[in-house]
């Protein structure tokens, strides 16, 4: 059966310092946890992810990068690639976050090409998908969803496919405070997994791990992690500390 997952993203935050400090208080804190059944993610700067990958048990903390070139190699300046991101260490690559979508205008088809980059250099990927507010307002959130996913991601083969996360994250939800309902977040979750198994099959569907984004926190992560296809969050801003990361990671 899938696993629960929670995956912090750090976003443009920390120095490299207190990245170090930070990943080892996160650490800490999970090497003394009883119950490890969930996975714990953490989504870092590039700058961050060779030495933190150094320094951290990846039996109890996995790294992710936060977006990688949809180009393998060459004349791309300030670019970083899939294959570069992997000789790090590290096992997974947020792909297609609304931040990258609006600000970056990355589009499903680069996003594709993103994916197949992250899965040939063996890098998980964690794909975003997620409405606008408009599309909301006008009832059009399971249509936004279903072209990401169809443009993004169903492409792939089973093999290739049973490798990605999905994380559901409502684009008005994400660092304004605002939650999707459990009752939301329960109900595109639901149709995200039909679609999964539209496309490929039951199996796999039962196998995806779909994560809830967006104003995750320490006071509502029980409420959503315990809707059937809430397989865990991808936490933003409580993800910067490690006590608010640490209790929704204890809220399966
Ligand atoms: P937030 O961010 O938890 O700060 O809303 C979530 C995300 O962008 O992944």
């Amino acid at each position: 059966m899938r696993k629960r997952i929670v995956a912090g993203n750090w976003k443009m935050n920390k120095t490299l310092k207190e990245g170090i400090e930070l990943a080892r208080e996160i650490e800490l804190q999970v090497e003394k946890q009883e119950d490890k059944s969930a996975g714990v993610i953490i989504g870092l700067p590039f700058i961050h992810l060779s030495e933190v990958s150094k320094i951290v048990n990846h039996k109890l903390i996995s790294i992710a990068a936060q977006n990688c070139s949809s180009e393998p190699r060459g004349a791309f300046t300030g670019e970083v690639s899939a294959e570069m991101i992997k000789s790090t260490g590290i096992e997974y690559v947020i792909i297609g976050h609304s931040e990258r979508r609006s600000y970056f205008n990355e589009d499903n088809e680069t996003l594709n090409k993103k994916v197949k980059l992250a899965l040939e250099n063996s890098l998980k990927p964690i794909f975003c998908i997620g409405e606008q507010l408009e599309e909301r307002k006008q009832e059009k959130q399971f249509e936004a969803v279903n072209k990401q996913l169809r443009e993004g991601l169903f492409d792939l083969d089973d093999e290739e496919f049973s490798k990605i996360i999905i994380a559901y994250e409502p684009v008005w939800a994400i660092g304004t405070g605002e939650t999707a309902t459990p009752q939301q977040a329960q109900e595109m979750h639901k149709y995200i997994r039909k679609l999964v198994t539209e496309t490929y099959n039951q199996e796999i569907a039962d196998n995806t791990t779909i994560l809830y984004g967006g104003s995750c926190k320490p006071t509502n992560a029980k409420e959503l992690f315990s809707n059937p296809d809430v397989d865990g969050g991808l936490i933003g801003g409580a993800s910067l500390k490690a006590d608010d990361f640490f209790e929704i990671i204890n809220s399966f």
